[in-house]
């Protein structure tokens, strides 16, 4: 029996340990450590890399979601559209910019929010819409762009899955004009530590964005407005430079496990994630589905594979979050596909011999499970 780990950083630091430790000797001799050289040379690559004009680097991406909301200046009670199927940090960064969460109901294909769903989550409250391109598999912007210029509501993507992903071509991220990425660990492009950044196309935006990550300080000491502390430090900056280069490889190797997921696992009994035609996605999860879920997890333990589920409480009915409104039965798409999803193991270090295991253990447990 192959084991399977549903993922492997202690391999990936192997596959580029040279480089990792060449970037912690170049900071560690720079002496200076926080917003530097190297850092301002991140952002430029990083926004080279997603296409987009600038690139503000901060502590992490809910941060960087909840200072590209607090950049369009919202008030107490203003609304920010999102996703119930998330990660939760998506909606705390809206309420850490002082806006209120609402959800909108998915797309059972994508689920990523359906625009209708979208359309009918406006009042006159809503300040922003923020999608999510979840997984690492674009949500279909052009319909919700086409909502954002028709109701004059700028739309901030939340791309913290999905960098290098391609909606019609284009790179996520800044495609809306402004966008978050988180580098978590086990992010496509991860730092070793907690990361993210906003990409941004207006150059007066990432003005307000370079201030509002540092405190607020339009120079030295003055405090022109009540930013936080969420400054990019040199040594992770350094570190995901050495990254960067090899994003669009692992990207590849990434698309290529989940072709051969789409090819072993057709027929098995479990609903597999499709690549809609305007998406090239980028698989920082693959998530399938099954009515039994929580037994296929199980059985697929017993022969070894690690899964996860991301994510089986859908927002409106997580505690924290209680006071939004939104019982259950609110969002019948999210509240049945969070019974539903299981990721699979997936990263670019991951072996044939590990996927085709995945793909037989899968075979062998999801037939039984009816
Ligand atoms: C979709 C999504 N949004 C926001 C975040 C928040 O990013 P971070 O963990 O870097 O704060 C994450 C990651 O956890 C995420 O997956």
């Amino acid at each position: 029996m192959t084991a399977v780990p549903f993922g492997d950083m202690k391999a990936h630091v192997a596959g580029m340990r040279a480089e990792i430790d060449a970037a912690v000797a170049r900071v560690l001799d720079s002496g200076w450590f926080i917003l530097g050289p190297e850092g301002d040379a991140f952002e430029a690559e990083l926004a080279a890399a997603v296409g987009a004009a600038d690139a503000v680097g901060v502590a992490n991406g809910t941060e960087a979601i909840q200072l590209a909301l607090e950049g369009l200046g919202l008030a107490p009670g203003d609304e920010v559209v999102t996703s119930p199927l998330t990660a939760a940090f998506t909606a705390l960064g809206v309420l850490r910019a002082g806006a209120r969460p609402v959800f909108a109901d998915l797309d059972p294909a994508t689920l990523n929010v359906s625009p209708e769903a979208v359309e009918r989550a406006i009042t006159p409250r809503t300040r922003a819409l923020l999608p999510v391109h979840l997984y690492g598999h674009p949500v279909d912007l052009d319909p919700l762009l086409e909502i954002a210029r028709r109701r004059g509501i700028p739309l901030v993507e939340d791309a913290c899955q999905a960098i290098g992903a391609r909606y019609k071509e284009r790179p996520v991220g800044a495609i809306s004009g402004i966008g978050a990425l988180s580098f978590y660990p086990t992010k496509n492009l991860g730092a070793f530590g907690d990361r993210g950044a906003v990409v941004v196309n207006d150059p007066e935006v990432a003005k307000r964005m370079r201030r509002l990550r540092n405190g607020g300080q339009s120079d030295r000491y003055r405090h022109e407005v009540s930013g936080i502390n969420s400054r990019l430090d040199e040594m992770q900056a350094a570190l995901l430079r050495a990254k960067l280069p090899h994003l669009s490889r692992w990207t590849d190797r990434r698309r290529a496990l989940a072709a051969r997921y789409d090819a072993g696992l057709a027929g098995a009994g479990v609903a597999l994630p499709a690549e809609q035609p305007y998406a090239r996605a980028v698989y920082h999860l693959y998530v399938v589905r099954h009515p039994r879920r929580d037994d296929l997890a199980a059985a697929l333990r017993e022969r070894g594979i690690g899964t996860l589920v991301h994510y089986p409480i859908p927002l409106h009915l997580q505690p924290a979050f209680a006071d939004l409104g939104g019982g259950k039965g609110s969002f019948p798409v999210a509240e049945r596909a969070a019974g539903e999803i299981l990721s699979l193991p997936l990263f670019p270090e991951m072996t044939d011999a590990q996927v085709e295991a995945v793909i037989r253990a899968v075979r062998e447990a999801a037939p039984g499970l009816r």
